[in-house]
C-alpha cells in the first residue's frame, strides 16, 4: 500500500483510532493484570495505526511489556511498519487465511481488513453486482474463508483472549462500487472493466454473529453502524479512491487512461449530490469476542 494511502485514508483512520480505545479498554478492564501482553494486528497495512495502537497502550499500561506483531500479507507493508516503529513491532508477511504462526496472542486485532477475500474471477467488480446465481456461488466461497480467517483468529488466541475486529458489513462503499463500474462501461475505459474486480465480501451482522459463535468464541458483541465517508468534496473522494485503486489499476491501464479515468470519476461526483453520496457509506462493524477460559 503507498505513501498515498496513508495520506488519504482519513475514513479509515477514524474508524482506527475507534479500534484502538477499544482495544486499550479491552487491556485494561478484561484481561487483569499482566507483566506482558501480546497483540497481534492482522492486515496491518503500512502500519500507522498499529504503531499508534503501541503508543497507546503503552501509555495506559506503563509497567507492561507490549509485544505487538503487524501481519500482512504484502511484504512492502510490512517492511514499512517494521522500519518505522524503529523494529519495536514484529512484522510478518503471511495471509490470515492460513493458520498464524504464532499462539497465545492476548489480543487479536483487525481494521478494515477481513472483508479482503483471496483473488478471484467475476464478471462484475464486486460481487453485489453480479447476477443472482453467481453471486450465490460467490457469497457461498467467500463466507467459508470468512469463517476459515475467524478460525484463525480464535485459535492464535490464548484462553480468555479477546477478538477485537472491524471490518465492513453488507453494503459497504456501495455507491462508489457503482460509481467505479458505470464509469468503466464508458467507451474510452470499457476495454479495462475486465481486469477491474474487488475480491470484498461484506458479510451480513446475522453471519458475522453465527460464525463467530461456530468457530467457538463466547460473550460476542457485535455493534453494526453506519458512518459518512469523511471526505467532503468530490476531489477529496477522488484522492481517496486513487489512493487505494492507483497502484493495482497503473499495471493495466494506459497512463493518459488512468488520467482520464479519475477526471471522469470527479466530474460525475461534482454533478452528484455529494452529501447524499457520502451518506452512510462506511457500514462499520465493531466486533468484540472472546475465547472462552
Ligand atoms: C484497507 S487496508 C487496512 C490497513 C490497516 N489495517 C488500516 O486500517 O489502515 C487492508 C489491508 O489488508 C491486507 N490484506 C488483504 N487480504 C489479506 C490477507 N488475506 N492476509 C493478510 N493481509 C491481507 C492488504 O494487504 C491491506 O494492507
Amino acid at each position: 500500500m503507498s505513501a498515498d494511502y496513508e495520506r488519504h485514508s482519513s475514513s479509515q483512520k477514524t474508524i482506527g483510532q475507534t479500534v484502538i480505545e477499544s482495544i486499550v479498554d479491552v487491556a485494561q478492564k478484561e484481561l487483569g493484570q499482566f507483566e506482558e501482553l501480546k497483540v497481534l494486528d492482522l492486515a496491518c497495512g503500512p502500519g500507522n495505526l498499529t504503531i499508534e495502537l503501541k503508543q497507546a497502550l503503552k501509555s495506559a499500561l506503563p509497567q507492561t511489556l507490549i509485544e505487538l506483531t503487524g501481519l500482512d500479507y504484502t511484504e512492502e507493508n510490512v517492511n514499512r511498519l517494521v522500519n518505522n516503529s524503529n523494529g519495536e513491532i514484529q512484522g510478518v508477511v503471511a495471509s490470515f487465511y492460513d493458520p498464524f504462526k504464532l499462539e497465545s496472542q492476548d489480543i487479536i486485532t483487525s481494521n478494515e481488513g477481513l472483508h479482503w477475500q483471496p483473488p478471484s474471477e467475476m464478471s462484475e467488480i464486486i460481487y453485489s453486482q453480479l447476477p443472482p446465481e453467481e453471486r450465490e456461488r460467490y457469497e457461498s466461497w467467500a463466507l467459508n474463508h470468512f469463517k476459515t480467517a475467524l478460525k484463525n483468529v480464535h485459535n492464535s488466541l490464548k484462553k480468555g483472549g479477546v477478538a477485537v475486529l472491524q471490518f465492513g458489513h453488507e453494503g459497504q462503499l456501495q455507491n462508489l462500487w457503482d460509481l467505479i463500474r458505470d464509469t468503466l462501461c464508458e467507451a474510452q475505459f470499457e476495454g479495462y472493466k475486465s481486469q477491474v474486480n474487488f475480491p470484498l465480501y461484506y458479510p451480513t451482522e446475522k453471519n458475522i454473529e453465527f460464525l463467530l459463535s461456530e468457530v467457538g468464541f463466547t460473550k460476542i458483541k457485535v455493534d453494526a453502524f453506519n458512518q459518512d465517508l469523511t471526505e467532503e468534496t468530490s476531489e477529496s473522494i477522488t484522492e481517496f479512491l486513487e489512493a487505494f485503486t492507483k497502484p493495482g489499476f497503473s499495471t493495466f491501464f494506459k497512463p493518459g487512461d488512468l488520467n482520464d479515468f479519475y477526471s471522469r470519476i470527479n466530474a460525475k461526483l461534482t454533478r452528484l449530490k455529494i452529501d447524499d453520496f457520502r451518506k452512510d457509506q462506511w457500514h462499520r462493524t465493531l466486533i468484540k469476542a472472546t475465547v472462552a477460559r
